[in-house]
């Protein structure tokens, strides 16, 4: 299975990780426009997985029972070299035609985050 390392050459620039991967040329899903809606931009984490998470990303990790198994990608932003394996793409998902709406730069819903120590405290 291919994967995926993404290298920021720079940390000034401000990219959440759906665009980063989309830019690095993978169509991953992006279902639900990058709201914290689908889990089709779901990631595992190979290195760098951010600490803190907002609450809408673990409200859908959990309802899924997807947490501590995957991360959903929009609703990160690459601050760390981080290494990743997309899950869903436009390749290996036979229904998709696209892979969805355009995705903002920016984190939808207003995030709202946990830290580390919040997270331990959901455990
Ligand atoms: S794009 Fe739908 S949850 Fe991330």
């Amino acid at each position: 299975m291919p994967k995926l390392k993404i290298i920021l050459e720079s940390k000034t620039k401000e990219i959440k990780l759906l665009n980063a991967i989309k830019e690095a040329g993978v169509d991953i899903g992006h279902r639900c426009g990058g709201k914290a809606g689908c889990t089709t931009c779901r990631v595992e984490f190979i290195e760098g997985e951010p600490e803190q998470m907002t609450k809408a990303e673990y409200n859908k990790l959990k309802d899924k029972d997807m947490l501590g198994k995957y991360r959903l990608s929009c609703q990160i932003m690459c601050e760390t070299d981080m290494k990743v394996k997309p899950i869903m793409t436009l390749q290996n998902v036979e229904a998709w035609t696209d892979t969805g709406p355009v995705v903002g730069g920016n984190i939808t819903p207003e995030p709202e985050w946990l830290s580390k120590t919040d997270l331990e405290g959901f455990a």
